[in-house]
């Protein structure tokens, strides 16, 4: 097997408790990427998170609880390239070079940073972290060449910028040392409605089901689910299509036949609200609780969690520190 393409994504351990949305969204589709050709590289974009978490305890246990969640859903680092950006220096290296192809204007027209002034701060107090993120990013991604970064929707223009200064920098040195890299947005992603049947499921907005949360909180999230507001009784012929529990029954349900006999049954008005959401609470804990518990057990030796970290920054440095090399080279410091 040739493996030819390479793809790269960062996670940022932000603190929010992953909920199914995240799960079927945006990690089992990046997870899976491992079993294919590519190469894959993940990386926990801990220095990006200084722009929101500036406790440092809370920042470690951020840190640590996301490695956790994405090794207990099935990253398997004997398959990806698995690190933190902060035990690779050539993140931070590439990123004071490429500073120097950025402009002013570009960076002004980041999202992230138009957004945060629109909110709760001044041009002059803007932290200069945060107007900084697109060029860590950018050096994140370019120092790996990869082919494609499969992110959310809410990245693209981070990615877009990353292909700019890529062009500048090729243009300006007469080299393609850096390929332009694809952003790989699913469509699926972000597209998993909430719990209120309304918006996109999120942790801000209080209608999530989660992954690793306690039993009582999952059961709680179901059972308060929206379903169908037009059928008051269990006898009232109901709604599937659009209906959130077998939106979340086909994601999470592995068994088709009950399913299918839950639609029948719920379009003849001859099943109730709870048993199709008992039925989905016990699907959900068939599909979780094998890797709630990886999770205890990883967590309970996180000597070899760290390992796992070292020995993938050991592995990503070996292509990054290439990268620094070639780009010191080009601009005439080595
Ligand atoms: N900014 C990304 C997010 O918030 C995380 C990230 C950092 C990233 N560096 C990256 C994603 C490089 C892809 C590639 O989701």
């Amino acid at each position: 097997m040739t493996r030819q393409k390479r793809i790269l994504s960062g996670i940022t351990p932000s603190g929010n408790s992953l909920h199914i949305g995240n799960y079927f969204g945006a990690i089992k589709p990046q997870i899976e990427l491992q079993n294919t050709d590519y190469e894959t590289y993940y990386f926990i974009a801990d220095l990006h998170a200084l722009t929101t978490v500036k406790d440092s305890q809370t920042l470690r246990t951020n840190i640590m609880g996301i490695v956790l969640d994405y090794l207990a859903l099935g990253l398997d680092p004997e398959k990806c390239v698995f690190f933190r950006q902060s035990e690779v220096m050539a993140h931070s290296q590439l990123a004071v070079v490429l500073g120097n192809y950025t402009s002013y204007g570009q960076m002004q027209r980041m999202h992230a940073f138009k957004d945060k002034l629109a909110k709760d701060a001044s041009v002059e107090s803007i932290n200069m972290g945060l107007f900084n993120y697109p060029i860590l990013m950018a050096a994140d991604i370019l120092l790996y060449k990869p082919y494609g970064v499969p992110v959310g929707e809410d990245q693209r223009q981070h990615i877009e910028l990353t292909r700019d200064i890529a062009e500048n920098f090729n243009k300006f040195y007469n080299q393609a040392i850096f390929p332009l890299p694809e952003p790989l947005i699913s469509q699926k992603v972000g597209k998993i409605v909430g719990t209120d049947g309304q918006r996109k499921m999120s942790k801000s907005l209080g209608n999530t089901i989660g992954i690793f949360d306690d039993e009582a909180v999952i059961r709680k999230q179901i059972m308060s689910s929206y379903t169908d507001p037009n059928r008051l009784k269990a006898t009232d012929p109901g709604k599937v299509e659009g209906n959130p529990v077998f939106m979340y029954h086909d994601l999470i349900n592995d068994n088709p036949d009950e399913v299918t006999d839950l639609k029948l049954r719920y379009l003849g008005g001859r099943v109730g609200d709870v048993e199709v959401k008992e039925k989905l609470f016990q699907a959900h804990q068939r599909l979780f609780e094998p890797l709630r518990q990886r999770r205890e057990i990883l967590a309970s030796d996180l000597g070899k969690v760290t390992e796992i970290l070292t020995t993938g920054a050991a592995k990503a440095s070996l292509m990054a520190d290439k990268t620094v090399s070639e780009v010191y080279k080009i601009i005439g410091i080595a």
